[in-house]
């Protein structure tokens, strides 16, 4: 009932977004991930949701159920993270990216399981692609929101990888405040400069989250 009162601040709007870790394959049994638990991607997928947004939610391996009425993606690389975004895309207004893709995967998969020996073993790693600055970069891009998580010297990294990837909007926070856990604090970084919310459990810090974006949108759009 409280529901249907509040304001849909992002009726109409289409929004697609990332979470969770991705895995890439080492051989068919084992890979390289990272510890992101996708509790941050999913409270914005459903507040999105909430806020009458259509949400489609390109997620990595995470074994959370998916938030209601949200359109959810499984898939486990960066490059088919990648791949479901860009199918996802046509129509969007808005492009979030809190997952955290690994940012390299190994060269190549071994097709059979790795035999151990007693000599050292190296692994080559190739970069993956930045999804969001991809998307970021396109002339029909979105309106595009990104995540940072430092675990040291928030303010420069994270205002410098909004302005490198060319971002209006980005959240920034110090790992040591929300990895895997189920509160965060975060800074909101835009044009206009910082936004530090309180800490919080990640459910109010994505509706924190959206109302900042419903602004943005909302100022974009005069
Ligand atoms: N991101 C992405 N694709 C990648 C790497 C990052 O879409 N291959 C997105 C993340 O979802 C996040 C933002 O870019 O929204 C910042 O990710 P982060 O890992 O903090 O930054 P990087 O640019 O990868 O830089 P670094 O890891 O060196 O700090
Ligand atoms: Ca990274």
């Amino acid at each position: 009932l409280i529901a249907f009162f509040q304001p849909k601040l992002l009726a109409g709007r289409k929004v697609v977004m990332t979470a969770g870790p991705t895995f890439e394959a080492i051989d068919p049994v084992r890979g390289i991930t990272n510890t992101s638990s996708g509790k941050m991607g999913y409270a914005l997928a459903q507040a999105c949701r909430r806020a009458g947004a259509e949400v489609v939610l390109v997620s990595g391996p995470t074994g959370l159920p998916a938030p209601l009425g949200v359109d959810r993606v499984d898939v486990r690389s960066a490059l088919q993270m990648r791949d479901a975004v860009a199918a996802a895309l046509p129509d969007a207004d808005v492009f979030i990216g809190v997952a955290a893709v690994a940012d390299y995967r190994p060269l190549s998969a071994a097709e059979h399981k790795v035999k151990k020996s007693s000599t050292e073993l190296t692994l080559t790693l190739t970069p993956n692609p930045d999804i969001l600055a991809e998307v970021a970069a396109r002339p029909d891009a979105p309106f595009c929101v990104g995540f940072a998580a430092e675990s040291r010297e928030l303010d420069a990294y994270a205002e410098g990888k909004r302005r490198a990837k060319r971002l209006p909007m980005l959240v920034g926070n110090l790992v040591q405040d929300g990895l895997g856990s189920d509160d965060n604090q975060v800074i909101l970084y835009d044009d206009a400069g910082r936004h530090p919310q309180p800490r919080a459990a990640k459910t109010v810090v994505a509706q924190k989250i959206v109302e900042h974006l419903a602004g943005l949108l909302a100022i974009r759009a005069t």
